[in-house]
């Protein structure tokens, strides 16, 4: 296990397409291990590959049953199959520190993909479990939460993220050095 090193925004990867991944190797398994732990020592409870800096369709997240998520998920290749409701929750991004926006999502979500051994996986997830998701789907195509922010909401949200971290913007080659 090893952690995996954040990328924040406005790194061009998180404004990026992930590539699907394809045969599900030994390398793939370590890897995602890897994610869950950096997300874990993050205190987070999701994280895209984008986030660790690699543009491939792959996803962790824990969210308790209680908030109508599942234990430990890694997930290549998710796909939301099903979905249905609307609900807004306070959503706050490993890759935006200091900020948080409520986001408009669907309450229910049905999704598939590939698990870390290469099963097909299906998960019914509401609430936060359902948010977090889309959330985390939403990093593979390129989707930051703020882009579901529009007009002043959105120019307000960045403004303090600009504030909070102008390290980050200023000086973002030395960040990730
Ligand atoms: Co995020």
């Amino acid at each position: 296990m090893a952690l995996l090193k954040l990328v924040f925004y406005p790194d061009d990867i998180l404004r990026t397409r992930a590539e699907p991944v394809g045969k599900l190797t030994e390398k793939t398994a370590q890897f995602m291990d890897d994610m869950a732990e950096t997300m874990y020592k993050s205190q987070g409870i999701g994280l895209a590959a984008p986030q660790v800096g690699l543009s491939r369709r792959i996803l962790t997240m824990d969210v308790p049953a209680s908030e109508g998520g599942h234990d430990l998920i890694q997930l290549a290749n998710p796909e939301i199959i099903e979905s249905s409701g609307k609900i807004i929750w306070q959503e706050g991004c490993l890759s935006f520190p200091g900020i948080s926006a409520d986001v408009e999502r669907a309450a229910e979500i049905t999704v598939t993909g590939t698990g870390r051994d290469g099963e097909s996986l299906r998960f019914e997830l509401s609430g936060l479990g359902a948010v977090c998701m889309q959330h985390e789907i939403d990093h593979l195509d390129g989707i930051n939460f703020v882009d579901h922010l529009r007009g002043l909401k959105r120019r307000l949200v960045l403004r303090e993220y600009a504030r909070l971290n102008k390290s980050l913007i200023s000086t973002e080659a030395g960040v990730h050095a």
